[in-house]
């Protein structure tokens, strides 16, 4: 899905990629990652795509090297390496992010993320690990040279209902990264008209 519209600021729609490192679905950190999205949509008009592990499907967790790829796990790599700005999400598990998060992200390339701003989340069964975003996700944006996000999101089991987000505090922290999002992304134009999640076979590798 892409938002509507052929201009922002005169020129091309920021591209945004979410990638949650969800294994199954309903997911909360699928959930987290897209309420980050669409309050990044309401911020700042941009052409924004989710994905998870979900639709890279097992060709993703059997590939040795980039060739190896299936199709779905390359579509969404590429859509990452071709993004102006991620949202990624991952449950912890053993205490960081999962191996299939860092796996993917071993594919990409080291130069593909620089000065890129990357939005960090993640969720796990309590709080006692919530600072898996920083000790975790920011050195690994850290190692690409990518502008990550101040605020960072982590929401545990009992900051949701039935898969929705509903703690303040987790919203409020969903709110002000979205800001700095927008902000980085250097414009503020009018509310998006709407916000959509598209599997991997619905997209298209970017042109540009
Ligand atoms: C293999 C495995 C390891 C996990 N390890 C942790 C952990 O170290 N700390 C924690 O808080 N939650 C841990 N969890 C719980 C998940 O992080 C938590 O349920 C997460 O929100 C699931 O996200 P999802 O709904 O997107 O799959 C683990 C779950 C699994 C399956």
């Amino acid at each position: 899905m892409s938002l509507p519209g052929s201009s922002f600021s005169g020129g091309p729609l920021p591209r945004i990629v979410g990638f949650s490192a969800n294994l199954q679905r309903p997911s909360k950190t699928r959930a987290l990652v897209e309420a980050v999205a669409e309050a990044t949509g309401t911020r700042l008009r941009a052409d924004i795509r989710l994905f998870d592990v979900v639709d890279a499907g097992t060709g993703l967790g059997a590939a040795w090297s980039r060739d190896q790829l299936s199709l779905p796990a390359r579509r969404i790599l590429e859509a990452i390496e071709n993004a102006d700005a991620l949202i990624v999400g991952t449950p912890v598990y053993k205490g960081a992010y999962t191996g299939l998060f860092k796996h993917l992200f071993d594919f990409v390339d080291p130069a593909a993320l620089v000065g890129k701003p990357v939005v960090l989340s993640a969720t796990g069964g309590g709080a006692r690990h919530a600072l898996v975003v920083e000790h975790s996700l920011r050195p690994l944006f850290g190692f690409f040279s990518a502008q990550t996000i101040p605020t960072s999101v982590y929401g545990s089991d009992a900051d949701f209902a039935e898969g929705v987000l509903v703690d303040a505090g987790v919203r409020a922290r969903v709110a002000d990264a979205a800001d700095q999002l927008a902000t980085l992304l250097g414009a503020w134009a009018k509310p998006a008209a709407s916000f959509d999640a598209a599997p991997a076979a619905a997209f298209a590798a970017p042109s540009r």
